[in-house]
């Protein structure tokens, strides 16, 4: 009797050992909580699912470590496929701010807080203190305030976005030393100042995007030592000086988008001719000079957009033996003379041709 009374008391003392051992620790529960306690999310309910002690278990968007029980992500998702938002038909809206106590969350490799459109206030500079941070992930909310200063601390992180944003100030120098980031999108926000000089250390990125900010200064030559890098937007910007020659010779590079800032000088004449090239927005700048005769039967362009600048003399008639060209837009330069015949040439309007200083032939009205 007695005997099996220990028995008993036994296997229920070990029942609970197991299950504190099961649940995720006090500190990553009270820190979520507090995370919980300065969002609202009025629709959708998700944050009611944070509560009980075990918060690897059920609690919304958030995962562990199964060795350990420690938090390793957060992914909140306010547009996705997800069943909870395709139920309620509605995508997801939230409001609050990010409180600083996530930092104390120091096994995180994951924070997905995107699209809830109306998350305000800073993001919590702490969060440059989290060792394992992989992906930070904050697209379409309202943040404002700067990026933290020391984001560069950040050693494991390979996605960084906060693109739709309200942020402002300048990119932090430190952002340099992200050594192992691949996806950098800044755009949409309203950053100021230069891009780092040194912008090229980051040489494991390949999609680097920074649209639609009020970046000034110059472009960084040593962007186009990245050997990865084949995504680079930088337009709708403040950005001056020349286009970087070496951009021409860039690898991969298969996207660039330069349009909408107050770049001058010539086209390089390599950027033209590099056939990995395939969309090139150089669209309202202060461009000058010829177009250069150098396309060739590898030309393949979806998108060669180089209206609304200051281009002169003619269309050079070898651009008529492109393999392909999409979308061209030549139109408001200060070209001249016969528009080449030929098979890229086809399906093109008028106003691929429009507002030049003297332009004739199809698919223009004017004879020449
Ligand atoms: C190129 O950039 C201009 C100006 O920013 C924009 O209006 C235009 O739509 C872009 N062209 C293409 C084909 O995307």
């Amino acid at each position: 009797m007695k005997l099996t009374g220990v028995f008993l008391s036994a296997v229920v003392l070990l029942g609970v050992i197991i299950n504190v051992v099961n649940s995720c620790p006090p500190s990553d529960r009270e820190a979520l909580l507090a995370l919980k306690s300065g969002l609202t999310e009025p629709y959708l309910g998700i944050l009611n699912t944070w509560t009980g002690t075990d918060c690897c278990t059920n609690w919304y968007g958030i995962s562990c470590d199964p060795t350990d029980n420690r938090v390793n992500d957060i992914i909140l998702r306010g547009e996705s496929e997800d069943k909870i938002l395709q139920k309620t038909g509605r995508s997801g809206y939230m409001t609050g701010s990010l409180s600083p106590s996530l930092c104390s969350l120091d096994r995180l490799t994951t924070l997905i807080v995107a699209d809830w459109k109306a998350i305000s206030g800073e993001i919590p500079a702490c969060i440059t203190t989290l060792p394992h941070l992989r992906i930070l992930d904050l697209i379409g909310n309202q943040l404002t305030g700067p990026l933290p200063s020391d984001i560069g601390k950040l050693s494991k992180l390979t996605v960084l976005n906060v693109a739709y944003n309200k942020l402002s100030g300048q990119i932090p120098p430190s952002i340099v030393n992200l050594k192992s980031l691949m996806h950098l999108d800044l755009s949409n926000n309203q950053l100021t100042g230069p891009l780092p000089s040194d912008f090229g250390s980051l040489s494991m990125m390949s999609r680097a995007l920074l649209n639609r900010n009020q970046l000034t200064g110059s472009i960084p030559v040593s962007l186009a030592g990245i050997y990865r890098l084949a995504d680079l937007d930088l337009s709708m910007n403040k950005i001056s000086g020349s286009i970087p020659a070496q951009f021409g010779s860039m690898p991969v590079l298969s996207t660039l988008n330069l349009d909408s800032n107050q770049l001058s000088g010539s086209i390089p004449v390599t950027l033209l001719s590099n056939s990995g090239l395939n969309i090139l927005n150089l669209s309202r700048n202060a461009l000058e000079g010829n177009l250069p005769d150098v396309f060739t039967a590898r030309t393949y362009f979806t998108v060669l957009d180089l209206s609304y600048n200051k281009l002169k003399g003619s269309i050079p008639k070898s651009l008529s033996s492109a393999k392909f060209i999409g979308h061209l837009d030549l139109s408001n330069n200060h070209l001249c003379g016969e528009i080449p015949v030929g098979v890229p040439f086809d399906h093109l309007e008028a106003t691929s041709f429009s507002n030049n200083d003297c332009l004739c032939g199809l698919p223009l009205m004017h004879v020449c």
